[in-house]
């Protein structure tokens, strides 16, 4: 019979065999897979691997901090820190076309692990935590013809004049099944139980040209919603949620002035492995607090809507 403990320990093995005595870095992107990806290799392998966090600036409110803690704190697995936000932000700049930032970010990623990479003395492999759902929808949609819908952050490979290769452990795996994994792995449920958060962060959810200022105008917002949806109980009822600020200035009147601000569109959705999905069905009480709560608190936003589209037709990211 088929059970997680006996996919860990079958993974295990097969890490073990394929690093023999390597060295591996591992990308924390602060989400559930590639932290899951790390605690198997790190069981694995123990200290020939190190994890590198990689900060590119796209992150939304004390993320960066969560996830160092959790690391730091709960297991020993040796940890960089690296903030790279200046050359994420600085290389995002101009750049509208989401293709082109997906890529841009998944490039400059790779760079980051290069030059960490080199720091340790040289790496042999490279390990991500890509999931079954990435491979699919990064290459071709089932059935029809090979369109790339999404270039997701880590999938296509390295570059050539990389000596590193790819683990990839949860090649295989559907979100709700790293889940369990990542229980079997005794990570704190309130970590596993976290919503997906993509590798390129908040540069997908700021449609046109992304700016550290729009960056913080937007963590603002999402953290409202969150801090909204969890007071309201319903957190793990929905699998994803996310605020998007549009590209888009409306007028508005804020007491007695007039106000010329951007659009934020708030996003929830269920779904069981983020291919399909539908749009969580919030009452209206909750919607216009959450809204009235950011066009108050948020400056910057001077409006509120929400996004009612499933998966098909609409993708959960916007970007
Ligand atoms: P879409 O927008 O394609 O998203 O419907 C499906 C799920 O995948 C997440 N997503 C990503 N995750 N790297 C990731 O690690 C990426 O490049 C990426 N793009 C989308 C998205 O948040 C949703 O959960």
């Amino acid at each position: 019979d088929w059970t997680m403990a006996g996919f860990r320990d079958a993974k295990i093995a097969e890490i073990r065999e394929q690093v023999g005595d390597g060295k591996v870095i591992c990308g924390l992107s602060g989400g559930v897979d590639s932290a899951v990806a790390a605690v198997l290799i790190y069981e694995a392998i123990g200290e020939q691997l190190t994890c590198v966090f990689v900060d590119h600036g796209l992150m939304r409110a004390g993320e960066a901090e969560q996830v160092v803690s959790l690391f730091r704190n709960s297991y020993n697995i040796p940890l960089v820190h690296v903030d790279a936000s200046k050359d994420f932000l600085g290389g995002l700049k101009g750049v509208t076309d989401p293709e082109k930032k997906r890529k841009f970010i998944g490039a400059e990623f790779i760079s980051v692990f290069e030059a960490e990479a080199k720091r340790i003395g040289g790496a042999d492999f490279l390990a991500q935590g890509t999931l079954y759902p990435d491979v699919i929808e990064s290459v071709s949609f089932t059935g029809g013809p090979s369109v790339t819908i999404k270039s997701h952050h880590n999938v296509g490979g390295l570059p050539e004049r990389m000596n590193m290769k790819l683990v990839e452990p949860l090649r295989e795996l559907f979100k709700d099944e790293v889940r369990v994994l990542g229980r079997e792995l005794g990570l704190p449920e309130a970590f596993v139980a976290r919503h997906p958060f993509p590798g390129p962060g908040l540069a997908i959810r700021i449609p046109g040209e992304v700016t550290e200022e729009k960056c913080d105008i937007l963590r603002k917002a999402d953290s409202i919603y969150l801090e909204e949806i969890r007071n309201a109980g319903l957190y793990d009822a929905i699998w994803q949620a996310f605020a998007v600020l549009l590209p888009v200035q409306t007028v508005g009147v804020m007491g007695d002035y007039r106000t010329y601000d951007f659009v934020c569109a708030l996003r929830a959705v269920t779904s069981v492995d983020g291919m399909t999905a539908d749009v969580y069905p919030f009452d209206a009480v909750f919607l216009s607090r959450a809204a009235t709560r950011i066009v108050n608190e948020v400056q910057g936003i001077n409006r509120v809507v929400y996004d009612y589209t499933s998966k098909p037709p609409g993708t959960i990211e916007w970007e």
